[in-house]
Order: structure tokens, then sequence, then C-alpha cells
């Protein structure tokens, strides 16, 4: 009997032990995936970071990596490479060089789509209620925040803002340990 209940103990831990991401990918289709999400200047100077990571914590995504940074017009230019010739692009880049933007990676199964979802419309005036730029602004020239668009475009846009180390990997676990001592 005691056999069995350390058996369902280890069991349980082992479920525990496995972030959320794994879990649900195991069970359905779709990847457990990471994504770039940043806030953009519009974002930071209108207090706006908190209330988005909150979104994106209360959906169940993780967050592995964050920073605060001005961005360079390197690293901007190589971001936004494709839209070079778009009659926005020099404005575009000036708004995103305006003040300090928060880069984040987010973590979680299916979160490249999803978040795309949970961000809304490109253009903030099209863009439904409950998004977050449904709900948080109105012009898409002030649209708040960047969400990669695919899974390909997210690994390019990581490895552009982040280097490796300033990633981390971690695991949803039995939180009792936090609360011992
Ligand atoms: S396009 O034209 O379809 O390729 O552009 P789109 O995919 O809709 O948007 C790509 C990024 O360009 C930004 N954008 C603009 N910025 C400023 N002014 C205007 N008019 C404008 N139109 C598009 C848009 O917000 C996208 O930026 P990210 O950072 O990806 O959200």
């Amino acid at each position: 009997m005691n056999f069995l209940r350390r058996g369902i103990r280890s069991a349980a831990s082992a479920v525990q032990s496995r972030s959320g991401c794994q879990l649900y990918s195991s069970a359905v289709a779709g990847g457990c995936e990471r994504t770039l999400v940043a806030v953009k200047p519009d974002g930071v100077q209108r207090r706006l970071v908190g209330e988005i990571i909150k979104r994106f914590e209360q959906r169940g995504f993780t967050l592995v990596g964050l920073k605060l940074l001005q961005a360079s017009e390197g690293i901007l230019a190589e971001h936004y490479h494709d839209l070079r010739r778009k009659p926005f692009y020099p404005a575009l880049l000036r708004y995103m060089a305006a003040g300090p933007v928060v880069a984040m990676v987010w973590e979680g199964h299916n979160v490249v789509q999803t978040s795309r979802a949970m961000v809304g419309d490109t253009d903030s005036s099209q863009a439904k209620p409950g998004t977050i730029r449904g709900d948080l602004s109105v012009h898409i020239s002030r649209n708040v925040i960047h969400a990669s668009d695919s899974v390909e475009g997210a690994e390019r846009e990581i490895s552009l803002w982040f280097h490796s180390g300033e990633l981390i990997s971690w695991e949803t676990s039995d939180q009792s340990h936090l609360f011992q001592g």
C-alpha cells in the first residue's frame, strides 16, 4: 500500500515538474513554441508594460526572456527588413527608436498564433475589443505591441533581440518549497 502511495506521489511530481507547454503539446496537436513580443515605445510611455505582461501570464504562457532597451537603428533595420520599401518604413523606424522598448520571449503551446490573436488586428481601428490593440490603442502607427507572425519569424526575431544566455528555461513545479522555512 505504501509502495502504491509512493508510486502515485512520484508520478504526480513528475507531471508537476514538466512545463505546461510540454504537457499540452504531448496531449494535442500544435507545438511547444517561443515568440518575440515587444512593447513599443508608446506602450512603455503609457505605462502599459504591466498590463501586457499580465495578459500573457494569465493566459498561461511562460516568460523566458525580458529586457528594457533603446533599440539601435541596426536592430530595427534588421527586424523590419521586409518592410524597407513601404512608404511608412521611415516613420516606423523613427517611432520604434523614439524611446525604450520592452522585449520579451514567451513560451507556450501554440504561443505564436495565440499571441497574434491576443494582440489583435495590426490596424488598431479594426482590432476587436478584448484584444490588446482593441483595448489599448486607436491607430496603426501607435499600435503598442509587436508579436512575431510565424514560428520561423519568431526564431529569427528572438535571435536578433536576445543572446541565448539571456533566455531562461524554467519549469512549473510544486511550489510548496516557496513556503517552507
Ligand atoms: S504590410 O504592409 O501588410 O506588410 O504591413 P503589416 O504586416 O500590416 O505590418 C507590418 C508592420 O508595419 C507596421 N505598420 C505601420 N507602422 C506605422 N505606420 C503605418 N501606416 C503602418 N502600417 C503597418 C505594423 O504595425 C507592423 O509592425 P509590427 O511591429 O510587426 O506590429
